[in-house]
């Protein structure tokens, strides 16, 4: 039997994509909560979980450690590698990709300086623009650094627009639409053909269900 090895973004993408691979026959032999593990064998024999931070989905699936990959639009659009397709939207952890500005910004240095983790995509977006953007690439809270005068800017997800209100920030251009994706390894997709097409598909079958 060929083994399938799908590779999940922890945190709120996981809690949205068990449902979805539930629905198509995949759920975790153990509760993925309580466990320290990052391996998990399912009730599909041939098909194994492994639990990863978002941005290294895209890498697992690109060198083909993992064959199949549920990885943020973000994610996708900041790693810029190939090796995988993009067959399925899933339709979960909607959000935008915006730069956001301390409320009442009106005018802003010809030189911006922008924090953000998403420095590949946030250099595309000024340069497409003609804006000169110095980027500054921070791991988490760039909510922060407009407040400490760090950056000008911030490019970062905006879901409820929660985070930026309390943090004296208002969203402003956007970026991107963003929302889970399936991805699947090129050559796995030659090599493994009719297991991994059944998962797309019934992963398909479920997206549909959830509309
Ligand atoms: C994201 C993002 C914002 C927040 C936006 O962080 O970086 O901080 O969510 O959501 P809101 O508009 O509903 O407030 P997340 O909680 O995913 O954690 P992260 O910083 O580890 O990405």
């Amino acid at each position: 039997m060929t083994q399938i090895t799908i590779a999940l973004t922890k945190g709120r993408i996981l809690q949205e994509t068990l449902p979805l691979l539930a629905r198509a026959g995949i759920e975790p032999l153990e509760d993925l909560s309580t466990s320290r593990k990052l391996v998990f064998d399912t009730t599909r024999a041939n098909v194994r979980l492994i639990i990863l931070r978002g941005s290294d989905v895209p890498t697992y699936v690109q060198f083909g450690a993992a064959d199949i990959g549920v990885s943020g639009k973000d994610m996708l659009l900041e790693h810029q590698g190939d090796g995988y397709y993009e067959p399925l939207d899933l339709g979960i952890a909607r959000c935008k990709l915006m730069t956001a500005v301390p409320v009442g910004t009106t005018q802003q240095p010809s030189r911006l300086r922008v924090a953000t983790k998403y420095t590949n995509v946030a250099r595309q977006f000024y340069a497409q623009q003609g804006r000169q953007a110095d980027l500054i690439k921070l791991y988490g809270a760039m909510e922060l650094a407009p407040i400490l005068d760090l950056a000008h800017e911030i490019v970062d997800i905006v879901d409820t627009g929660n985070t930026l209100r309390a943090n004296g920030l208002e969203p402003r251009e956007e970026i991107a639409d963003i929302s889970s994706r399936l991805i699947v390894n090129k050559a796995a997709m030659k090599t493994k053909f009719t297991d991994i097409q059944s998962i797309v598909d019934a992963l398909k079958e479920a997206v549909e269900g959830n509309r």
